[in-house]
């Protein structure tokens, strides 16, 4: 499938679906750093402009459009999210390119707390709003977890399909591949068989993100402050939430120190050649903003299974 990637972050929605076999034709963000990121490691099909600046005419056609909208406004740890907060207003962007690209299908994805903005009236409204753009859509929470990742990240994934492409949505959401307690799947992958084999930090010289955060780690009841469970999936790895506008890295298992910038991309699937570009907040980041790759590859994969259809 050719695929329009807005909101494309470092890539790792793109970078999954690329490896499943479809083709990046456009990919669009404003962060400098996560441009330069997706070029190192993803593709020269990335331009840095803010979206609102982009002439929708001068994307190319694609099959699908793919975006996570930026979520800070619709986010559970945003005690101040209002329905009509500015930065929900990006999704509008997206709905306009689906509007006139008229690409066969979309997908886009978001944090949970979507669902319940305006006791369910964001969703109401993105349904409506698709389906006047000509479009079926459904939308699914997932815990990537049940997919292999290690870590717990609920999100949800709306999927929309052109409507002349019939009633039966052909797009059928992945069955998880794993389970909490490992009874008839496998158990689900944890965060110390995700990363014990991580070198220690400090030493870049293989590798400028193998470092981490000093951010003192003091046990708390709240997200980012608590014990990390080593043989559980990680908690979910954050964009933001140190209280001075930067990235909180979860705790290390070892209770001694946070996870370096490797870490947090070996829980987020990124493949270890990987190389994040710009200050260590901004690494981190890019990492917590990432769809993990390899549920990309699995949103990816189901992308080709239906695009034989077209052939
Ligand atoms: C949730 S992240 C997407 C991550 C990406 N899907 C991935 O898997 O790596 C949202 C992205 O929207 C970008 N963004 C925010 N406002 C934007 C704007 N006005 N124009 C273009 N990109 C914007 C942010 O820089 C951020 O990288």
């Amino acid at each position: 499938m050719e695929i329009i990637s807005l909101f494309s972050g470092a890539g790792g929605l793109d970078l999954g679906l690329k490896l499943a076999g479809n083709r990046i034709v456009w990919a669009n963000d404003i962060d400098r750093d996560a441009v330069a990121t997706y070029r190192l490691n993803v593709g020269n099909e990335i331009t840095c402009a803010d979206i609102r600046d982009v002439a929708i005419g001068d994307i190319p056609d694609g099959d699908v459009v793919v975006g996570g909208f930026p979520c800070q406004g619709f986010s559970r740890a945003n005690l101040r999210r209002k329905v009509d907060d500015e930065r929900n207003a990006m999704y509008r962007f997206f709905y306009e390119v689906i509007r006139v690209k008229q690409p066969r299908f979309f997908i886009a994805e978001n944090v949970k707390g979507i669902l319940s903005l305006g006791h369910g009236a964001v969703v109401r409204q993105i349904m409506a709003d698709f389906g006047c753009a000509g479009y079926h859509v459904v939308h699914r929470k997932v815990n990537m977890a049940d997919y292999g990742i290690p870590q717990h990240r609920e999100r949800v994934i709306f999927v929309g399909q052109r409507v002349d492409l019939g009633e039966k949505m052909l797009f059928e959401f992945p069955v998880s591949t794993h389970c909490r307690d490992g009874i008839g799947k496998p158990k689900w992958v944890s965060i110390k068989e995700a990363i014990e084999g991580c070198p220690a930090p400090g030493d870049t010289t293989n590798d400028p993100n193998n470092y981490g955060s000093a951010y003192k780690f003091v046990t708390r009841n709240f997200t980012a402050h608590r014990v990390t469970d080593p043989e559980k999936p990680s908690p979910t790895i954050l964009a933001r939430g140190n209280g001075k506008g930067g990235v909180c890295a979860i705790p290390h298992y070892n209770g001694e120190r946070r996870l370096t910038i490797r870490e947090s991309a070996t829980v987020q699937t990124f493949p270890p050649d990987f190389v994040f570009t710009g200050k260590m907040g901004s690494c981190y980041r890019q990492i917590g903003n990432a769809v993990p790759v390899e549920f990309g590859r699995i949103l990816g994969e189901e992308l080709i299974r239906i695009g034989k259809l077209f052939l």
